[in-house]
């Protein structure tokens, strides 16, 4: 059975249906799931069936996997998941508890709440992500998209020369400061130093220009830091807006894949006393953004 492709916003955001992701991939449903992607730059795959070993083993057909930074980051916790290739999005505890509000955890992972993309404070940062639903709550905890290759192209003439060539700083740790989430040992901070990216990139799957900004982004290399993050706030307020901006409504099953390198997303709130069990699995990049073409 072939995949069906339904466009579900003018721009970008796709529904996919046709395909049983527990099952070995055939070559012609890959090359049908990453045109998608790259046309659409989010898709979404209802009703699926997955075991960590099998969304991991999905994700491996799109690319090498970036192991998640979370066990760099919480040392000393108990991890709920058994595997690096896996990220726990869920507001869970090593033991399947739903996580005291002060736990470090959980104000570390509220940073998701911010427009993000995954991994770029990494210099090899994220590609796609692969989002899979266990658990979700009956109200709240959307997660929303914007569409950077559309926000990039609605820029006026003038910005789009002023930001093109410039280089934003990224850290982990910038993110995390915002909600003053700041209680790291030094050996934690120590392993996530900041790196630089691109502010423009070419998308390389659509060859389309894109911002790459968002949460992680703390200021422009060579500019005074308040004018550079001044610049980044107007362009996140600019890319979100709600022409360039998609609400994924979440069900049991769902599998969401998103293209970091021209999106940006965010968690919104729900009641977090109830089970939001999501996990995900995000491919490497090819190269840090200043080493891929501009
Ligand atoms: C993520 C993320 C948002 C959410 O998995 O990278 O940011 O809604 N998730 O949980
Ligand atoms: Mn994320």
């Amino acid at each position: 059975m072939s995949i069906t492709v339904t466009p579900t916003h003018p721009e970008f955001v796709a529904e996919l249906s046709g395909v049983d992701l527990a099952q070995p991939l055939e070559p012609g449903d890959r090359s049908a799931i990453e045109d998608a992607i790259n046309r659409y730059a989010v898709v979404v795959f209802h009703d699926q069936k997955l075991t960590d070993d099998r969304q991991i083993a999905f994700a491996r057909h799109f690319g090498p996997i970036h192991s998640s930074a979370q066990r760099a980051r919480h040392r000393s916790l108990k991890h709920r998941l058994a595997s690096d290739e896996i990220a726990d999005i869920s507001n869970l505890d090593g033991d399947n508890k739903v996580m005291d509000q002060n736990a470090r955890r959980r104000l570390d992972w509220l940073a998701n709440r911010l427009w993000h993309t995954d991994a770029s404070f990494r210099a090899v940062p994220g590609a796609l992500s692969m989002l899979y639903a266990h658990v979700v709550p009956d109200e709240g905890g959307d997660t929303e998209f914007a569409d950077m290759r559309a926000a990039y192209d609605a820029l006026p003439e003038a910005k789009k020369k002023e930001v093109d060539g410039l280089v934003a700083e990224h850290s982990i740790w910038h993110s995390r400061g915002q909600l003053d989430v700041t209680r790291y040992s030094p050996e934690e901070l120590a392993s996530l130093p900041p790196v630089p990216q691109r502010v423009v990139r070419i998308h390389p799957g659509s060859h389309r220009k894109t911002l790459y900004i968002a949460s992680h982004a703390s200021h422009i290399i060579g500019m005074p830091v308040p004018d550079g993050r001044l610049l980044l706030l107007d362009l996140i307020e600019h890319s979100t807006r709600p022409p360039f901006v998609h609400a994924h409504r979440w069900r049991q099953g769902d599998l969401v894949i998103w293209d970091n390198r021209c999106t940006m997303h965010r968690a919104r709130p729900f009641d977090t006393t109830k089970v939001r069990d999501l996990r995900r699995v995000t491919t490497r990049d090819v190269a840090s953004t200043l080493e891929q073409a501009a």
